[in-house]
């Protein structure tokens, strides 16, 4: 490469970061100027061909058709494998020190599921019977009345309800609340290791690059307080074969939990009408002031 050569590369990165220098908003323009800046030091850094680039461009036209606007969103898993889900989140959340850590909210979130009570079972499905419990507290270790535990997790085959159409409406989905002081029980089965979807682009993207596709058993949250930052997060199961290498990069220390036996006493139900055995886990969330 000439000089000349260089001198003309740099000018076109350089027309295309000032190409926005008119935005009508700064952060706007910060983010754009930022992006094309990045983006041109990727493609002089590999010096790109025109087939890769070709390729680069069918990949995400590919990743695009491979969305459904409900269930299947083939960006965000993108962008979890990547590993940018969990950047975005850690920078986000870097003040919270004595609030529950926060992880991905994956793609298989649906909002409008039912309404379940204290200790409802939200398992339509075949599994090991479990009985989640805890309590939503602030900083002060203070209950939360009235807080709304969002929670869905996939069936025994690995799969979501709604992602897999074989499963009743509502499936190992649903919305509980903390009572009057600020406990919350899920009736449920104990969450599976499950591989992410590898039918699309992002599939291929994990087999060129060897990498496997399975994320550790987790139940996920997303919990809604007034006047709380609302927190989105999942609960490991302590003792899954790929806490060390999820596929997401989704896995806190802070976020396991182990799933105990509970075999012969129905009073470790705390009342409620569990089929025996069963496995019981308990976490305590904490939520972080606005
Ligand atoms: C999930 O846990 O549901 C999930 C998260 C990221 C990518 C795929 C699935
Ligand atoms: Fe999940």
């Amino acid at each position: 490469m000439t000089d000349n050569d260089k001198t003309a590369e740099a000018l076109i990165s350089q027309q295309a970061v000032d190409s926005f220098n008119a935005s009508s908003s700064p952060r706007y323009q910060q983010i754009m100027q930022s992006l094309v800046k990045h983006l041109h030091a990727f493609v002089s850094e590999v010096e790109l061909t025109e087939a890769e680039w070709f390729e680069g461009i069918r990949f995400l036209t590919d990743t695009g058709h491979t969305c459904d606007g409900l269930v299947r969103q083939e960006f965000i898993l993108l962008s979890d494998t990547l590993g940018v889900s969990m950047l975005v989140d850690a920078i986000n959340h870097r003040h919270s020190n004595s609030a529950t850590e926060t992880t991905v909210f994956g793609p298989f979130y649906i909002d409008g599921m039912p309404d379940r009570s204290y200790g409802e079972n939200m398992a339509l499905t075949d599994g090991m019977p479990a009985l989640v419990r805890g309590r939503v507290l602030d900083t002060q270790g203070r209950p939360l009345v009235n807080a709304v535990l969002d929670v869905w997790q996939t069936a025994e085959n690995g799969m979501y309800s709604g992602q897999d159409t074989e499963q009743p409406f509502g499936n190992l989905r649903g919305r509980y609340r903390t009572d009057s002081d600020g406990c919350f029980a899920i009736r449920t089965i104990v969450p599976v290791c499950y591989p992410i979807p590898t039918d699309g682009p992002v599939g291929r993207m994990l087999r060129a690059a060897n990498r496997h596709a399975w994320r550790p058993a987790h139940l996920h949250f997303m919990i809604d307080v007034p006047g709380y930052r609302k927190l989105v997060t999942h609960l490991f199961n302590s003792d899954d074969p790929y806490l060390e290498s999820d596929a997401v990069f989704g896995v806190k220390g802070s976020l396991q939990v182990t799933y105990q036996d509970r075999p012969a006493h129905a009073a470790d139900a705390g009342g409620l009408d569990m089929p025996l055995p069963f496995k019981s886990a308990y976490y305590d969330f904490v939520m972080e002031a606005e």
